[in-house]
């Protein structure tokens, strides 16, 4: 009788033997530990003097730091970014060459490289500036790029080389704009973009995380959508979005959402160009308006990425706005309904400031008049 393999046992085999004929070239990858041996040397460092100035450069790499960028996370080892370090030759002085190729990040973000290739930031070069990906980014430390809130978007990205109330003098309210709308909403009008709502406390005046949230909820992070999209048409609708409220309101919380308009994280919003943004108003300040068909509730988690869930629209004409129908008849309709999601505090500073013209009305009135009546002396007088 003729012996031969059970069948799952030669796919086995077929396996294995694959694994074996790859391995040495998806491995032969050398580990991150061979280059911290050297490089997490923090007295690691090389000078250069040129006769006139003396630079020493840092070659140490935080290992701690590293162990949280994006990249590691990702399983992007040091070769894969220094891509022409092959082998390490440690009879040499230094185990590679001592100059090596710079680092194309175009290598693996070629979407990202072609909208940055179209845009202002990349133009400038060859007048005496060149940005690259590390102007904004840095390499080895990357961490997610979402942030929790558009300031914190527009700290971490434009806000570190542009002052925008230095410009801007034709938007109103400017405050408002950059604390709500995040730049790139306006300055790349292609990019896709929605309204993000996050969970603001009244209490203490502060977002909550996705993780206290869940905690509040006493669920884990794979529960919050079975538990809140009844229907199961993985949008969460008026009913379901009220659902939740109260749920938050049984365990002592009063929160109301925060709302911000973002744009997705797209490598489109690279494309960042001179004379292209938005400046129409209607586009964002009426109630059609295409900017809030996209509506997100935010979960951020701890390592700084972030989970989204739908929100059916009909929830920014909704809920809580009984909050906030005082304003309704004096502003336009959208602007309600963000603004009523938009913070308490905007709410208020609205509120105290139409508090503050009021009952300031019969001084202005008075100041009116005196101005009038001195500049009808100035003319008697002249
Ligand atoms: C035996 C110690 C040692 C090991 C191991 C080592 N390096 Fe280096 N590395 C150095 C020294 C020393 C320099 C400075 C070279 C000089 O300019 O004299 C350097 C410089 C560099 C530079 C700067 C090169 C440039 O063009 O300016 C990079 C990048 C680098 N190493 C990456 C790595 C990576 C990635 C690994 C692991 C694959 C690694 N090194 C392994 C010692 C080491
Ligand atoms: C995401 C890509 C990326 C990864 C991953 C990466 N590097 Fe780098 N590294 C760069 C860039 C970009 C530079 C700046 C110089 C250049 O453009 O080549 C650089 C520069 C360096 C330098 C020169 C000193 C400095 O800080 O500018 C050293 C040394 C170095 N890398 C070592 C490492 C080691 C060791 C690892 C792995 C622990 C690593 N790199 C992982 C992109 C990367
Ligand atoms: C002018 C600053 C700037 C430069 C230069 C820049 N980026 Fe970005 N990048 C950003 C900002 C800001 C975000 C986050 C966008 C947001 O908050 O919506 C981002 C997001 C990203 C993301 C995550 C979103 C996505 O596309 O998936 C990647 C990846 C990225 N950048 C890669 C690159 C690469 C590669 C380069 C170089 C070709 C580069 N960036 C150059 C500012 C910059
Ligand atoms: C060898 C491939 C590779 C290289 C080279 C590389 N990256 Fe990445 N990068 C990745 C991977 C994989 C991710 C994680 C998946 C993703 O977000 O696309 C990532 C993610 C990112 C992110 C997004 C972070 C987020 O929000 O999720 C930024 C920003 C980024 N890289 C910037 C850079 C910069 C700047 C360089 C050049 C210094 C670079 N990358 C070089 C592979 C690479
Ligand atoms: C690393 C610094 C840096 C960062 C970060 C940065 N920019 Fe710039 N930006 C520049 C420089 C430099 C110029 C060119 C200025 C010039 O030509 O006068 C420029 C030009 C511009 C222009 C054209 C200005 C004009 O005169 O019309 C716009 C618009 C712009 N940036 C928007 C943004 C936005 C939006 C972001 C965030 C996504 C951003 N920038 C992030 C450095 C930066
Ligand atoms: C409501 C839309 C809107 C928002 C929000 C916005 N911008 Fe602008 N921005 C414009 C328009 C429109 C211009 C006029 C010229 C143009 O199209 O570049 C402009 C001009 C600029 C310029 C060129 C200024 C100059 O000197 O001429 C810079 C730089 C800039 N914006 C940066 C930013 C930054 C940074 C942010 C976020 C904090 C931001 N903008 C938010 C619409 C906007
Ligand atoms: C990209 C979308 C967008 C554009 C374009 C835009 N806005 Fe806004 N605007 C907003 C958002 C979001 C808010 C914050 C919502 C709120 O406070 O109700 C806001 C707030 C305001 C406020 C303050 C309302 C309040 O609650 O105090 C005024 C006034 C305003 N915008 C007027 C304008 C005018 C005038 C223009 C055109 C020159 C304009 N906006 C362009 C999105 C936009």
């Amino acid at each position: 009788m003729q012996k031969t393999f059970p069948f799952p046992i030669s796919i086995g085999l077929a396996i294995v033997l694959a694994c074996l004929a790859s391995a040495p070239v998806a491995r032969a990858a050398i580990e991150n530990s061979e280059c911290f041996g050297c490089h997490s040397d923090a007295s690691l460092s090389r000078s250069e003097t040129d006769g006139v100035s003396h630079m020493s450069e840092q070659l140490f790499i935080d290992e701690e730091k590293f162990s949280h960028s994006v990249h590691h996370n990702n399983g992007i080892g040091c070769v894969d970014c220094h891509a022409d370090i092959k082998t390490l030759n440690y009879k040499a002085e230094v185990p590679h060459e001592k100059k090596l190729e710079p680092v194309n990040c175009t290598m693996c973000h070629a979407e990202e490289s072609a909208a940055f290739k179209n845009s202002v930031h990349m133009k400038i070069r060859g007048k005496g500036i060149t940005m690259n990906c590390s102007a904004c980014h840095g390499y080895h430390y990357v961490t997610p790029q979402e942030s929790q809130t558009v300031m914190e978007r527009v700290n971490n990205g434009c806000a570190k080389c542009h002052n925008p109330y230095q410009s801007h003098d034709w938007l109103p309210q400017k405050n408002e704009h950059f604390a709500f709308v995040e730049c790139v909403v306006c300055h790349v009008p292609e990019a896709p973009r929605h309204i993000h709502l996050t969970f603001f406390d009244l209490v203490t005046n502060k977002l909550y995380s996705g993780q206290e949230i869940l905690k509040i909820l006493g669920i884990a992070e794979n529960e919050f959508m079975p538990m809140l999209d009844i229907n199961k048409d993985g949008i969460i609708n008026v009913d379901e979005f009220e659902n939740l409220e109260l749920m938050l309101r049984q365990k002592n919380v009063h929160a109301i959402f925060h709302a911000e308009l973002v744009s997705e994280m797209h490598p489109i919003i690279h494309q960042v160009n001179r004379g292209t943004a938005l400046r129409d108003c209607t586009a964002c300040h009426s109630s059609d308006s295409p900017y809030f068909n996209a509506v997100t509730l935010v979960l951020t988690k701890d390592d700084g990425s972030v989970d989204h869930f739908q929100v059916d629209r009909a929830v920014l004409e909704s809920f809580s706005l009984r909050h906030f129908y005082a304003l309704g008849s004096t502003r336009i309709k959208l602007l309600d309904k963000i603004g009523f999601l938009l913070l308490a505090g905007g709410f208020s500073v609205v509120l105290g400031h139409l508090a503050v013209r009021i009952a300031t009305i019969p001084l202005r009135r008075k100041k009116e008049n005196e101005s009038k009546q001195s500049s009808k002396q100035e003319e008697v007088s002249k």
